[in-house]
């Protein structure tokens, strides 16, 4: 039996490596091998061992392109006060600012069932909170981030006018896709940067930058897409 130890969560490496990549003028947080080995391999073995029927497909079929991939998330509301402590030392650190802790542990497992010809990741989107944090778990080329800007340049939405110009109102039906494609990027931005998954890697960016998860047609059909976020708002008093 191979047993988990739990005296090791989150635990930081005190050798992570952080590197600033500037994304159309914002900063972008990029630490590698974050956490100890140790304290990675836990929080990767013990969110695999949770069982995978608990997986059911979802169907997106806006637009009438029809998209099917399983997801899950496994929310662990008890456990999430040491990666808050992590991520609140690191914000300050690095950013110089306090945020609000993320209420939950969750990690997103996401497979595709009928992959897309030419597909280039999850669309682009804004999340809610100022911040996001996003760790990765494998290698694999090809999978990570992308940041995007739309041909109206924009890659900050910060309110409904953003959203407005960027789209010239005609976005949010096609933002109820999940994936898309080359055409539709050729036909909507202009530019994409893209940040490359690795394991034990987290990236801290901006949420209301326009992004995505990126991975195309030939991934995730076999396995699954692994990673563990976090959403956080700066305290201001
Ligand atoms: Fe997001």
């Amino acid at each position: 039996m191979d047993y988990i130890d739990s005296t090791s969560f989150f635990e930081i490496n005190p050798h992570f490596k952080v590197t600033r990549k500037i994304v159309f003028g914002e900063t972008i947080l990029i630490y590698d091998n974050i956490l100890t080995e140790k304290s990675f391999n836990n929080l990767d073995k013990i969110s695999d061992n949770f069982p995978k029927t608990l997986f059911l497909p979802n169907y997106y079929n806006q637009n009438g392109k029809t998209y099917i991939d399983a997801r899950t998330t496994l929310e662990f509301k008890n456990n999430y006060l040491m990666m808050n402590f992590l991520l609140n030392q690191i914000f300050q650190h690095f950013n110089g600012l306090n945020v609000s802790w993320f209420e939950y542990l969750v990690i997103n497992f996401s497979k595709s069932i009928e992959p897309k010809k030419n597909m280039i990741g999850n669309i682009p989107h804004y999340d809610q909170e100022d911040f996001a944090s996003v760790l990765f778990f494998d290698d694999i080329e090809g999978n990570g981030t992308g940041f995007y800007k739309t041909k109206t340049g924009m890659h900050l939405i910060l309110n409904k006018t953003d959203e407005d110009i960027s789209f010239c109102n005609k976005f949010l039906d096609y933002g109820y896709d999940y994936y898309f494609t080359q055409k539709d990027f050729e036909t909507f931005y202009d530019e994409m940067e893209f940040i490359q998954a690795k394991k034990n890697r987290l990236l801290i960016y901006r949420g209301r930058m326009l992004h995505g998860a990126v991975h195309n047609e030939n991934m995730f059909k076999n396995n699954f897409r692994k990673s563990m976020i976090t959403f956080h708002s700066v305290m201001r008093n």
